[in-house]
């Protein structure tokens, strides 16, 4: 039986979780991270502060791609645009994202033994991993919406609701159990409650706040759904460190 929950909000996260995470930021960190992988990115750092990440950036050579209130900091890049990163063709290139709400959940989760990092992108891919893994350690799955401002935000809900439906339909394919929380419910409903994730976004403050910044190209970008096989993962460190899971062949 694999216990699913989601997190609606980061405090509902347990300190040292040992169940599998999967973190939300579906506007737009998550959905960077994944496109940078997808884009050959041997891997990411992650900083909370603009001056380590200015001055990793120095010393390694690295892209620095980031915001603060939604727009790109001084010296940096790129924006946290994953559509300008696809448009832009970087390919291969080893990054450091600093971001506000997506860095400071990876921040908190830190200590947790697996935590990956999903979107609507790679809702699919995702789920799978997370499947393979709870098996593998006898754990549950959580996923955990990063939030704005550490409050409720549906654009994370909404996306964890899609992998909710892509763990519970995975799971059923090969005989597995799952018993699903009232949150990972909510959450579910909500994602079925929209005609399509454009719909979903469009009315979430995530998209609001992209139209309001003139960088609406990436609410369309962040609502396509199972386009990645690329699943970011967390390695603690400092600074944190985010590569592709490579599951063992089963
Ligand atoms: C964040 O981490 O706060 C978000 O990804 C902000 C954004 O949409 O750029």
């Amino acid at each position: 039986m694999i216990e699913v929950d989601v997190a609606l909000v980061p405090a509902a996260v347990p300190v040292r979780d040992p169940d599998i995470l999967v973190v939300v930021d579906q506007i737009r960190a998550s959905t960077t991270l994944t496109t940078l992988l997808d884009l050959g990115a041997p891997d990411v750092l992650i900083t909370g502060s603009l001056d380590e990440a200015r001055r990793l950036g120095r010393s390694t050579g690295r892209l620095l791609i980031g915001e603060r209130r939604a727009l790109r900091p001084r010296g940096f890049a790129f924006d946290n645009s994953p559509a300008m990163l696809e448009r832009a063709g970087v390919r291969g290139r080893s990054a450091i994202l600093s971001t506000t709400n997506g860095t400071a959940i990876l921040r908190m989760v830190r200590r947790s033994p697996r935590v990956l990092i999903g979107c609507l992108r790679n809702a699919r891919a995702c789920a799978e991993a997370a499947i393979e893994l709870a098996e593998a350690d006898g754990t549950g799955i959580r996923v955990v919406c990063a939030g704005l401002k550490r409050r409720f935000a549906a654009e994370d809900a909404v996306a964890a609701g899609l992998i909710v439906a892509r763990i519970v339909e995975i799971a059923g394919r090969r005989g597995a159990e799952t018993s699903i929380s009232d949150a990972a419910r909510a959450a579910h409903r909500l994602y079925a409650s929209y005609p399509t994730m454009l719909a979903a976004l469009e009315d979430s403050s995530g998209g609001l706040t992209l139209h309001r910044i003139g960088q609406a190209e990436d609410i369309a970008y962040c609502a396509a759904v199972d386009t990645s096989d690329a699943v970011p993962v967390l390695r603690d460190g400092s600074p944190l460190r985010i590569e592709r899971l490579g599951l063992p062949p089963r």
